[in-house]
């Protein structure tokens, strides 16, 4: 009999391949380029199974392309990309990689957060320049870190990793989210629920850790720049969307905030043309979770999601596992 078909919209680390080949022919889009979306539309017309990036849009238009689909598996956390009720209707399990890139990404929002308010990448771009003449004392000033108030708005998972990390700097923890965290959590964290216009007046550091809903979308404004402190600085590693880049560039031009340090973009890859040129913004290019291991782990979980609906076990990570109960 032959084996199911599973395409992979990105090569895969050797772990996830390995357990993969062992029971599925696998395609991979193997270019440098994320792959035209007519191409994935092409390949997915006799795949079971697809394994695909957050660049890929899992839509009716996808799924209408790909009627022998059993699965989409996100090698993500965040799941914006995949439409999960037309998954839903069209009994296909959608999945994705919780748990695994939760401290990688915590460790990277304070890379994020360092780098912007002790001027790292100024520092490297005059040490690189050949222009750096010694020893200054205003050269380079910075923003403080420890003794600071770092706010939260959104405290699940990587927003309490990151708050974890803040109690070695001894800082203030306030957080906002649609859900109050459990007492135990806040009494282990020392964090301070607050109303999200409080959160915003008070912190130095603003740190987004919501998931990219209709109701996240443009969560940081006009208005809630407005907001902040003047010396405080935002950090985003969530998704780009949930701030308003124009308002962010706005804000920063009329020195409305300190400056912002982020990882995620409105309109990925492309960056808001005022973001680039300044200094008092640090920008990454949508690495927070990219450490070899966690990456690795996130790939492996797609490949076990995968696995599982072809071998009658329940997948990890599913995001509607009911398709799986129905039937
Ligand atoms: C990356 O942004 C993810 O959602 O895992």
């Amino acid at each position: 009999m032959s084996k199911p078909k599973v395409f992979c919209t990105h090569p895969l680390f050797e772990t996830p391949r390995k357990l993969l080949e062992e029971h599925f022919e696998v395609e991979y889009w193997n270019r440098p380029e994320r792959p035209p979306r007519a191409e994935v539309l092409k390949r997915v017309a006799d795949t079971d199974a697809l394994i695909c990036l957050l660049t890929e849009k899992v839509n009716e238009e996808l799924l209408a392309a790909a009627p022998k689909l059993r699965i989409a598996a996100n090698v993500a956390v965040g799941f914006d990309n995949i439409d999960v009720p037309a998954c839903t209707r069209r009994k296909v399990v959608a999945s994705n990689t919780p748990g695994v890139l939760d401290e990688t990404t915590a460790d990277f929002a304070w890379t994020l957060l360092m780098a912007v308010a002790r001027r790292l990448l100024e520092g490297d771009r005059l040490v690189r320049s050949g222009q750096w003449t010694g020893w200054n004392l205003d050269q380079l000033c910075g923003a403080d870190i420890w003794g600071k108030t770092i706010g939260f708005l959104g405290f699940g998972r990587i927003g309490r990793a990151v708050a974890r990390r803040a109690s070695g700097f001894r800082m203030r923890v306030i957080y906002h989210d649609a859900v109050r965290a459990p007492a135990e959590v806040e009494k282990e964290l020392n964090a301070t629920f607050l109303e999200r216009d409080a959160v915003l007046a008070q912190a130095d550091f603003v740190s987004l850790h919501v998931p990219l809903l209709p109701d996240t979308r443009h969560l940081m404004s006009a208005a809630q720049f407005a907001k902040m402190k003047r010396t405080a600085f935002l950090i985003n590693t969530s998704r780009g969307p949930v701030v308003d880049e124009a308002a962010l560039v706005a804000a920063l031009d009329a020195g409305r905030i300190a400056g912002a340090a982020l990882d995620v973009y409105e309109n990925e890859p492309q960056v808001h043309p005022g973001l680039v040129g300044r200094s008092n913004v640090a920008l990454a290019p949508h690495i927070a979770s990219a450490s070899v291991e966690t990456r690795t782990k996130m790939a492996t979980i797609a490949a076990e999601n995968v696995i599982a609906v072809f071998t009658g076990r329940r997948p990890p990570t599913a995001l509607n596992p009911e398709v799986l109960e129905a039937k």
